[in-house]
């Protein structure tokens, strides 16, 4: 089996199927899913991508962070993508969005620039998966196909929002559970967590862990990098919650300087630190190599994405495609 996966191909019921493949199997999403009904559908993503990004560096990152705050909370079906209106609260709200969930304004200018090609055929939720992995590429990480055909939700959800999304301070052992409930493994943990490779966090998330931190998690005081001095400048231990600090030494680019930062103990957040630091971890090892091994990252990312862009996508006659993202039909 082990040089079956090595060589990308897994046998499924006799099937012969490549691992993306098998991974896009159990809700029937598919590339290629608007091949007919909106050919011109990647490009037109790929390029509202690359002039937000070359505007605003930053909203790589954000974006990326949006398909992770959509897929955790009721499957990745666009939910995060809706506003408040009477009667509804939305998951823009929730703790883990409000004030830090952004970048929303690039899937809606994406969004009609897609509904003017091909209206009412593409899903928001379908958009934020291809504008993720784009994200992804023009910060100089892999490519992948993204595997396509999910509706978007008529609801979200304020309270899944809170419970599912995981806290920036909690242990490894909440950090693999919250993830196993995804059906994501301890190694999707590790290679997703490998997002924090662009963007920033604010001050209000690693405050504890630059001022009240202990054991092994603790940040090393001879550190490089990001500089202790540095971090602690711009997050007094009061005040200040909203200034921002890059999560690796280099914000605007998808390398392993992620996986290098936590080797050093110098990750920005406690949720990355536990990754390494945990005693006895299994964790720890695959930081490590991923560390010391570009390919080995660059590889393990697409198939950790695709299997969270599996969570749950409402297909067939469930759902909707919203005309406007923000809001239902
Ligand atoms: C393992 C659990 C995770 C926790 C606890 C966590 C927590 C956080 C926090 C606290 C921030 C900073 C938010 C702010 O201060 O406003 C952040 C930023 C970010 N997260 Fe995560 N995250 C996790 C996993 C992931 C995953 C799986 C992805 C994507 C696959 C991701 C992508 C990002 C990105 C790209 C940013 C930067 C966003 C920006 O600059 O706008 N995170 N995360």
């Amino acid at each position: 089996m082990r040089l079956q996966v090595i060589l990308g191909i897994v046998l499924v019921m006799g099937a012969k199927l490549t691992l993306p493949q098998y991974l896009a199997q159990p809700n029937s999403l598919r590339k290629g899913f608007y091949a007919e009904s909106c050919p011109e559908l990647e490009k037109i993503v790929y390029n509202v991508m690359r002039e937000a990004v070359q505007a605003r560096p930053r909203d790589a990152a954000s974006i990326l962070r949006l398909f992770f705050h959509d897929c955790f909370v009721q499957g990745c079906d666009g939910s995060i993508l809706l506003d408040d209106e009477p009667g509804f609260q939305g998951e823009k709200g929730a703790v883990p969005n409000k004030n830090s969930a952004r970048a929303f304004y690039v899937i809606d200018f994406i969004k009609s620039s897609v509904e003017a090609f091909c209206p009412g055929v593409v899903s928001c939720a379908d958009i934020l998966a291809l504008a993720s992995r784009d994200a992804v590429v023009l910060t100089n990480g892999p490519y992948w196909d993204v595997f396509l055909g999910r509706k978007d939700a008529r609801k979200g959800s304020l309270s899944l929002a809170n419970s599912s999304i995981p806290n920036p301070a909690s242990n490894l052992t909440t950090l693999v559970s919250m993830f196993q409930a995804q059906g994501l493994s301890s190694e999707d943990l590790v290679v997703l967590s490998g997002a924090h490779t662009i963007g920033f966090a604010r001050c209000t998330n690693f405050k504890q862990r630059l001022y009240n931190q202990s054991g092994t998690h603790k940040p090393d005081p001879n550190l490089s990098f990001p500089a202790l001095l540095e971090m602690k400048k711009g997050c007094p231990p009061f005040g200040a919650d909203n200034n921002t600090h890059s999560l690796d030494k280099s914000p605007f680019l998808f390398d392993t300087s992620y996986f290098e930062g936590l080797v050093q103990r110098a990750a920005l957040l406690n949720s990355d630190q536990v990754l390494q630091s945990t005693i006895g971890s299994p964790t720890t090892s695959l930081v490590e190599s991923l560390a010391n091994d570009q390919t080995a990252f660059f590889d393990k990312f697409p198939l950790a994405m695709i299997k969270m862009g599996n969570i749950s996508p409402l297909t067939g006659s469930k759902g909707e495609i919203r005309r406007n993202c923000r809001v239902r039909n």
